[in-house]
């Protein structure tokens, strides 16, 4: 296929979201995406409450659908093929998506790509220009999930760490939350910390020095203590005016930044030596990507350049707005595979709340 149009869904937690992109030969184009955000409905429970989400897919998905053809000037006719994240997520939520995504596939005669939601957010730098090259390192920061990856190929991923308690994005969300903001609480404690002293609280660095079972130094995380130590500290401090309460959400905003920026580095520089072990006849720079809702974080993303400079790697990133869920990632990940000449999975096609990247 020469030229070709896929739409694709995205369901998998709070974001409804469709996107339709053109493939024509090596050239990539978003026709159209939109995203209905529910943060709004769900910021007074401070976290993702399932059923809600699974209602709001249910609600928000037509007339978003119908907006996302009009603006790519389309009609299902013209499409190519139906793309939809069937796991790992909320069950509620990929269960509308990918009934919708199926249903409209059987509806158009057209081949259904069902999509690993995290395979869409580590694949997302390769649509851009600069576009990272098989194999590379993955560091994927989400609500749900953290990750160190080695992309291998397409469709081949090796798990090189993750968290083994909270994930990043739920400890920020988490820290927020007892400091008395509103969820999510990652895009409020960055902008807090710019005014900031990272001093001022000592926070831990969880797990550095740690080895693994093949005693190699550990590409695993822990965020739960560093959670916890925030909610010590803050019922520690004595009693406060308005004022000294929001310099010392400022402060402990910006010392969560610091000790989180340290385990990053300290574990991407892991995982860069797995990977020259791995391929020692590597001479380039060894491609990074930073994915993920926490990957929209400018502080964070400037810690992993300083270690990337340092060690000879090149850090890919995303905009802003594929940091966080989108339809854009998946219709891509359709794209490549449609490229490989990989025939849609049958497996693929149920949607599974738990789902290994290793398949
Ligand atoms: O990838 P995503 O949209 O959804 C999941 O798959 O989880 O990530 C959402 C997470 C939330 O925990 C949110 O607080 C965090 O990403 N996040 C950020 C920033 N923007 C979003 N964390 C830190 N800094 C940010 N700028
Ligand atoms: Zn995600």
């Amino acid at each position: 296929m020469d030229s070709f149009s896929i739409l694709a869904l995205e369901s998998s937690c709070d974001e409804t979201a469709v996107a339709i992109l053109r493939q024509d030969g090596d050239k990539t184009e978003i026709l159209s995406e939109n995203i209905y955000s529910q943060i709004p409905d769900h910021a007074e429970f401070g976290g993702v409450v399932p059923e809600l989400a699974a209602r709001a897919h249910v609600q928000h998905f037509p007339s978003l659908i119908e907006a996302t053809l009009q603006e790519a000037s389309t009609t299902p006719d013209k499409l190519s093929a139906i793309a939809c994240t069937t796991g790992p997520g909320l069950i509620g939520g990929l269960l509308v998506g990918s009934m919708l995504a199926r249903t409209m596939a059987m509806r158009w005669q057209l081949p259904f790509y069902g999509i690993h939601h995290l395979e869409g957010h580590l694949l997302s730098p390769r649509l851009g220009t600069e576009k990272p090259e098989f194999p590379y390192l993955v560091l994927l920061a989400s609500g749900g999930h953290t990750l160190m990856i080695l992309a291998k190929g397409l469709g081949d991923y090796q798990i090189l760490g993750r968290s083994r308690d909270d994930a990043l994005g739920e400890a920020f969300d988490k820290s927020a939350i007892i400091m008395g903001l509103t969820y999510p609480g990652g895009p409020i404690l960055e902008r807090l910390a710019q005014d900031g002293d990272p001093t001022r609280f000592a926070l831990p660095s969880p797990l550095v020095g740690a080895r693994d079972k093949s005693d190699r130094l550990s590409c695993d995380f822990s965020f739960s203590g560093l959670k916890t130590a925030v909610s010590r500290l803050w019922r520690q401090l004595p009693p406060m005016t308005e004022t000294e309460k929001q310099q010392a959400r400022c402060d402990m905003a910006a010392s969560l930044h610091s000790a989180v920026g340290n385990v990053l580095q300290n574990r991407l520089n892991n995982a860069l030596r797995q990977f020259r072990a791995l391929y020692p006849e590597y001479s380039d720079k060894i491609p990074v990507v930073f994915v993920g809702g926490v990957a929209a974080n400018q502080i964070l993303r400037q810690s992993l350049e300083v270690l990337c400079i340092r060690e000879n790697a090149a850090l890919s990133t995303v905009p802003m707005r594929l940091c966080t869920d989108n339809a854009t990632m998946i219709a891509w990940a359709a794209i490549e595979r449609i490229k490989a000449g990989l025939a849609p999975i049958a497996e693929h096609h149920q949607a599974q709340p738990r789902w290994s990247l290793e398949w």
